[in-house]
C-alpha cells in the first residue's frame, strides 16, 4: 500500500547543487548537511572522494577518485519529511562542464562564498550558467570563524558581481577571533559560537526583538554594533520575498562556517521550506510538468567506468515527470527505440542501491553500453526532446592525428563515443575534414589519449591549432550566411550534429567578423538551437 501520494513525493523533493570556487567551503558544507541528514556518520566520508587539488596534473589519479566519485554524485537523503538530492558539481576546473551540465537539471542552487576573498572567478563563471535559466540561489557566506571582509561589503560584491539583489536572512556578529555568532533574521533568533563546541539547539536564543536587552547578557557590548548593523540591513534591503527568490532575482545570504557546523542547520531548515519542489521542464514541443502522470526524463552526465574490461558506463536521468518503473519499456527518443532498465540504481548518501520506482526530481543511475549521450530523452511512448542541456564554447584546441592508420575505425568510434558522454567536444574542420577536439580543460586531453588506447585500443597525438574560440552561427538571410562561410571556409567548422561553427582565432578576429557581418548571431553555447 502507498503511504504516501504521487503529489506529496514530488513536493517533498528538493534537488539542488552546491556550487563555489575551489575552497570556499563546498565540500564541507555537502558533509555537514549530509550528517544533519543522518546520511553518514562521521565527517571525513565525502571529503576522501574529493579531488584533490594537489594532483592536478596528475589526471590518472583524478581520474580514479572520479571513478569512486560515482557514488557521490548523487547525494540522497531524507530531512525532516523532505527528500533531498545533492547533485555533486567537480569543483576542478578542467571538469567545469560537468558542473554547468548537472546545474541544468536542478532546481536550485546554494552557493558558497569564502567570506575572506569574496566573490571569485569561478564564481561569477557558475553564476552566470544559473542565470541562464534564472535558477533560485542562496548564498552562503563561509568562514566566518577566520578573519572576514566587511558584511556589507561582502553583500555589496555578491550584488555587483554575481549581478543579482540581495536579502541577508542572517547577521554576523563579529568575525574571526571576535565572532561571537550570527543573528538569525529569518526565524529571529540569535545564535551564539564557540569555536570548541558542537551546535546543538542550546546555544540558540529566541530574541523576537533585538532590542531586549536580554541579548546584551549573551553578547556583551557587540549588541549596539549588531543592532545598528540590522537597522540599516532593514533599510537598504528588502524583506525576503519568496516570488523573488524563485524567479532567481533575489538570492537570500547566510553567514555562517562550515567547518564548525555553524549556522548550517538554519540554512538547511530555511532551504527546504523556501527552495523550489522540481520545476516544468521545456521541451523542444512543449513544455512537461512534473505531475503529469507519464514518466520522462533526461540524461544529464554520463560516467564511464574506470575498469577497462567493461567498457560500460552509468547514463544519469533526472525524472522529470511520473514515474519511473523498473523493467518498464520506455522510449529512447533519438533512437526511436523502447529500452527497460532491469537494475537502475538510486543513490542515497554515498550508497547505491536498486530500485523499483524514481519520482520526479530523484536521478536515476542508467547502465548503458553506449546508448545514450548527453541531452538525451526517455519518455513513455512521447516524442519530447528537452531543451537545456547547452554545450559551451570549449577554451582549448587540438587536432587529432590517427598514429595508427589500422586503427582508424576504433579511433572514429572512440572519438564518437567519448565525445557523447561529454568528456570533450568533437568538430570537423571544414577546409581540412580534420578532427578537431574542443575541452575546458587541459586534462581531457590525455583523458582521451589514455582512454582511446586503452578502451579503444586507438592511438592518436595532438597537434596545436590556433583558435581562441568557436562559436555557432546562426542568420535568418541564407545568401549573408552562404557568403560568410565562404569568405571565412578556412576558420568554419561542422559539430557533431552538422551545426555550423566560426573558429575565431583571436578576439580581434572575432570581433572583426561581429562587426563586418551584423545580421549573423554569434553563439557562445549550443543554446540556442
Ligand atoms: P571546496 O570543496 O569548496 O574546495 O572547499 P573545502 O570544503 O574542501 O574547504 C577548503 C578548506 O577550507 C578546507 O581546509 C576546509 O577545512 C576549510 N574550511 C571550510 N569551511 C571552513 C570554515 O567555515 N572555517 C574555516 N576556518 N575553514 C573552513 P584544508 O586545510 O584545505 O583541508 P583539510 O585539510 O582541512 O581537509
Amino acid at each position: 500500500m502507498k503511504i504516501m501520494g504521487f503529489k506529496e513525493e514530488i513536493n517533498r523533493r528538493r534537488t539542488f547543487g552546491i556550487v563555489s570556487h575551489p575552497d570556499a567551503g563546498k565540500t564541507t558544507l555537502t558533509e555537514k548537511l549530509l550528517l544533519f541528514g543522518g546520511a553518514i556518520q562521521e565527517a571525513g566520508a565525502v571529503k576522501s572522494n574529493k579531488i584533490k587539488k594537489t594532483a592536478t596534473s596528475d589526471w590518472m589519479e583524478i581520474e580514479k577518485q572520479r571513478g569512486i566519485s560515482v557514488a557521490t554524485s548523487v547525494m540522497g537523503f531524507d530531512y525532516n519529511g523532505y527528500k533531498i538530492n545533492i547533485l555533486d558539481t567537480p569543483g576542478h576546473k578542467d571538469f567545469a562542464e560537468d558542473t554547468y551540465r548537472t546545474l541544468t537539471v536542478v532546481d536550485s542552487v546554494i552557493i558558497v562564498i569564502d567570506a575572506a576573498k569574496g566573490v571569485e572567478e569561478q564564481t561569477r563563471k557558475l553564476m552566470e550558467v544559473c542565470r541562464m535559466r534564472n535558477t533560485p540561489v542562496i548564498v552562503l557566506i563561509n568562514k566566518m570563524d577566520r578573519p572576514s571582509q566587511d558584511p556589507f561589503d561582502l553583500l555589496d560584491e555578491v550584488e555587483n558581481q554575481l549581478n543579482i539583489h540581495v536579502t541577508p536572512l542572517s547577521w554576523p556578529i563579529g568575525n574571526g577571533n571576535t565572532f561571537q555568532g550570527v543573528y538569525n533574521i529569518f526565524e529571529k533568533k540569535l545564535l551564539l559560537f564557540n569555536p570548541n563546541e558542537k551546535v546543538t539547539d542550546h546555544n540558540s536564543v529566541l530574541f523576537d526583538d533585538v532590542n531586549n536587552e536580554e541579548i546584551r547578557d549573551y553578547i556583551g557590548n557587540s549588541v549596539d554594533q549588531l543592532r545598528s548593523d540590522l537597522e540599516l540591513v532593514h533599510g537598504v534591503y528588502p524583506e525576503f520575498d519568496l516570488e523573488e527568490y524563485r524567479s532567481g532575482s533575489t538570492a537570500p545570504v547566510f553567514f555562517g562556517s562550515a567547518l564548525n557546523n555553524f549556522g548550517v542547520k538554519e540554512l538547511l531548515d530555511c532551504f527546504v521550506q523556501i527552495a523550489p519542489p522540481p520545476q516544468p521542464k521545456q521541451a523542444a514541443e512543449r513544455k512537461v510538468d512534473p505531475f503529469e502522470e507519464k514518466f520522462s526524463g533526461i540524461v544529464f552526465k554520463i560516467h564511464a567506468n574506470m575498469d577497462p574490461r567493461h567498457r560500460d558506463r552509468i547514463a544519469f536521468v533526472k525524472v522529470v515527470s511520473g514515474t519511473f518503473r523498473r523493467n518498464t519499456n520506455y522510449l529512447h527518443v533519438r533512437h526511436q527505440r523502447e529500452m527497460k532498465f532491469p537494475s537502475p540504481t538510486a543513490f542515497m548518501a554515498s550508497k547505491k542501491s536498486i530500485i523499483d520506482e524514481a519520482y520526479p526530481g530523484d536521478i536515476v543511475g542508467l547502465h548503458d553500453t553506449g546508448n545514450f549521450k548527453i541531452g538525451d530523452t526517455l519518455t513513455e511512448n512521447e516524442i519530447l526532446n528537452f531543451k537545456g542541456i547547452p554545450t559551451f564554447s570549449p577554451e582549448l584546441f587540438k587536432y587529432v592525428v590517427n598514429t595508427d592508420p589500422m586503427k582508424s575505425k576504433q579511433l572514429a568510434k572512440g572519438l564518437e563515443q567519448l565525445t557523447d558522454e561529454g568528456v570533450a567536444q568533437l568538430f570537423t574542420g571544414t577546409l581540412t575534414n580534420r578532427p578537431i577536439i574542443g575541452t575546458v580543460g587541459a586534462l581531457q586531453f590525455e583523458v582521451i589519449q589514455y582512454r582511446l588506447l586503452h578502451e579503444y585500443g586507438a592511438s592518436c597525438r595532438f597537434d596545436p591549432i590556433e583558435l581562441y574560440k568557436t562559436c555557432w552561427i546562426r542568420c535568418k538571410d541564407k545568401k549573408i550566411l552562404d557568403d560568410f562561410k565562404q569568405r571565412k571556409y578556412k576558420n568554419m567548422a561542422l559539430d557533431k550534429e552538422g551545426n555550423d561553427l566560426f573558429l575565431a582565432d583571436s578576439p580581434y578576429a572575432l570581433q572583426m567578423a561581429q562587426d563586418k557581418f551584423p545580421e549573423i548571431e554569434f553563439f557562445f553555447t549550443s543554446e540556442f538551437k
